[in-house]
């Protein structure tokens, strides 16, 4: 087999969920496990990439050859990345980012005759976005979970977000988060290849495969 393009590359990938303090013991949090995520860091490294993933709480063991830096809220996951994503080659979001945090958070724990009927949100910062509008930033390949008109919605957020390519998927009960395998069609400006319906360590490493063909076409 040939090498991958990637090869020797710096790759930055967040996997796993993000969690929102509302106080020290309760949080906002998702459904995400971070098997995507590793299982897409796993791959990188096989095909010989530099490769830190970025992670929000899972209980994975970190695949062998990936440094790791845990974080737990969209925040931290921002800085994390952003003081990387500059010097890489190649940006994948597999993280279920929180969209919003808590307004403001309680220091002490909130007793029950003491609780708020209401939390105020306010929006976390977008962090494929803000690596997609780097100067000479990385390619960047995000992820769509979608409940519904999957395909069109990933679509339109491969252009919202102004990034390269965009891996769709599936979500709802059973599908996508927490089981071991997934559906991917990846998108990018011009083109699509459905990957299919299999484990996800197989499908990340099909992922890797195309992420290297696109990192090609583009150099
Ligand atoms: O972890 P698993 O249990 O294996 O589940 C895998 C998965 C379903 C979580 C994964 O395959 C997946 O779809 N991840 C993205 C989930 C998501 O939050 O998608 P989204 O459509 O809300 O966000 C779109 C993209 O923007 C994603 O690449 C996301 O990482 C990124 N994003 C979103 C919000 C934000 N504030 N910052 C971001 O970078």
């Amino acid at each position: 087999t040939r090498p991958s393009p990637l090869a020797g590359q710096s790759v930055l990938i967040t996997a796993g969920p993000t969690h929102e303090p509302i106080d020290p013991v309760r949080f906002i949090g998702n459904r995400s496990s971070g098997r995507m995520g590793f299982a897409i860091a796993a791959a990188a490294a096989n095909v010989g990439a530099r490769v830190c993933l970025i992670s929000g709480p899972s209980r994975l063991p970190t695949p062998a050859g990936v440094e790791r830096v845990d974080v737990e809220t969209a925040e931290q996951m921002y800085q994390a990345v952003l003081d990387r994503a500059p010097q890489a080659a190649v940006f994948i979001a597999a993280a279920a980012v929180a969209d919003y945090r808590v307004e403001a958070r309680a220091m002490h724990k909130i007793k029950r005759d003491n609780q708020p009927d209401q939390l105020s949100l306010v929006p976390n910062p977008d962090i494929l976005k803000a690596v997609a509008g780097l100067t000479d930033g990385p390619l960047t390949v995000g992820f769509a979970a979608e409940t519904d008109d999957v395909l069109d919605n990933a679509h339109d957020k491969l252009t919202a977000k102004g990034i390269d390519m965009i891996a769709a998927n599936a979500v709802g009960e059973g599908k996508g988060f927490e089981v071991a395998d997934n559906a991917l069609t990846v998108l990018w400006p011009g083109g699509h290849r459905e990957l299919g319906h299999k484990a996800k360590t197989q499908l990340a490493a099909e992922l890797i495969d195309l992420v290297g063909e696109r990192f090609h076409a583009a150099d």
